[in-house]
């Protein structure tokens, strides 16, 4: 097995060894107004949203995770399953491994293979050339394609990439030419305000704000060295924060009708904070490390790439708790679907409304 094929079995050993944090996600902080007087039949409401030309049961998407060796093609076969039989959204993880050596295209393409009708993205990194990633959307006849933006991810990685001048030539590139939308992602660092606006002039239109609260790459390559560097693994923009100052970028720039959607992702624990985030303008809600830790047990100790019926069904419990926490969050806010919560009121309080006075965030 090469380095990479080796990393990728060391990433999913640390996310499943290290708890979220240090920084929380800033949830907390949001608080959505009790209606005591809902006009709603709670078994009636409707989580269903319409997304790139067909339709999910439920905003969520299961966010890139994992592919390029056959060690963790098992792994996707089920979180695919798990999104087909949801009718939610997945990612495959960073294509690279296969755009390199088409033998790797497996362990990515059981993803469609598994969800033949679903929702599914493909995932490149900023640096990958046109026509590499135009490969990687017809190896997985994609949806959508992420490019995730992880630089403090290189800089905490002892192999990883130094120079980013051009990233944003190459991600105005993409929008030129990638026949399906283009997603830009953060991978638990956040997106600014200004780096919001900046993905905008490029011309794109789908930001998936990746904050800080989850799954901490910054810890998780330190840990593969046998490091800790506190400071460095507290780096980052809370997600909340960063969802309302990308909500803010895309509303002062952009016009009713040509507006960018958003994903928030980023240490997302449950339907209770996907409620807030999507209160917040966020149209779809990303997780990785949750489904992840139910599908393989949760513990280092217990980490067997193929996973098993035992994990199958811990993840499952936790797409319908997340399910049903979404439907009460409706019912309470008198919303008989997405689009009334999307239009309901929420308060931004303490330390994230402290956050976003001292960024000019309304
Ligand atoms: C990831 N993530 C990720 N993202 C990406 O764009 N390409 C990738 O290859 C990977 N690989 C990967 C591996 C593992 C093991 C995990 C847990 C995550 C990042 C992921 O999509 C997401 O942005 C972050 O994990 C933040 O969300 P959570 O985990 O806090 O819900």
């Amino acid at each position: 097995m090469d380095i990479r094929q080796q990393r990728k079995l060391d990433h999913i050993r640390q996310a499943l060894a290290l708890d979220d944090g240090p920084l929380s996600n800033g949830f907390q902080d949001v608080r959505l107004l009790h209606d005591a007087l809902p006009t709603v039949d709670f078994r009636a409401v409707d989580l269903s949203v319409p997304w790139m030309g067909k339709r999910l049961t439920m905003p969520l998407l299961i966010n890139a995770i994992t592919g390029g060796t056959s060690l963790v093609t098992e792994i996707n076969r089920r979180l695919a399953r798990l999104a087909a039989r949801n009718g939610v959204a997945v990612a495959v993880g960073s294509q690279a491994a296969a755009l390199r050596d088409p033998r790797l295209r497996d362990s990515y393409r059981v993803v469609r293979d598994e969800n033949p009708d679903g929702v599914v993205f493909a995932n490149v990194n900023p640096n990958t050339p046109v026509e590499k990633a135009l490969e990687a959307v017809t190896m997985l006849e994609a949806d959508g394609l992420q490019v995730h933006l992880n630089p403090a991810q290189e800089l905490a990685m002892a192999e990883g990439d130094r120079d980013f001048r051009h990233w944003s030539g190459n991600i105005a590139e993409l929008v030129r030419h990638c026949p399906v939308p283009l997603i830009v992602k953060e991978v638990g660092a956040g997106i600014s305000m200004e780096t919001a606006k900046r993905l905008l002039d490029l011309g794109v239109r789908c930001i998936d704000v990746g904050g800080a609260g989850g799954t901490n790459f910054v810890a998780i390559e330190l840990r593969r060295q046998g490091l800790s560097v506190p400071a460095f693994e507290a780096w980052g923009i809370p997600t909340a924060a960063s969802l309302a100052e990308t909500v803010w970028a895309v509303e002062s720039r952009q016009s009713v009708g040509d507006k960018a959607t958003i994903i928030a992702s980023g240490g997302i624990r449950d339907g209770w904070e996907a409620a807030k985030a999507l209160s917040m303008g966020a149209s779809l809600v990303g997780i990785a490390g949750a489904p992840l830790k139910g599908l393989l047990g949760g513990s280092p100790g217990a980490f067997s790439p193929s996973g098993n019926a035992e994990g199958d069904k811990a993840a499952q419990g936790w797409i319908d708790s997340f399910r049903h926490a979404l439907q009460v969050n409706l019912a309470l806010t008198g919303s008989s679907r997405i689009a009334d919560l999307q239009n309901r009121p929420c308060l931004l309080t303490g330390a994230l409304r402290d956050w976003l006075d001292l960024r000019g965030v309304p």
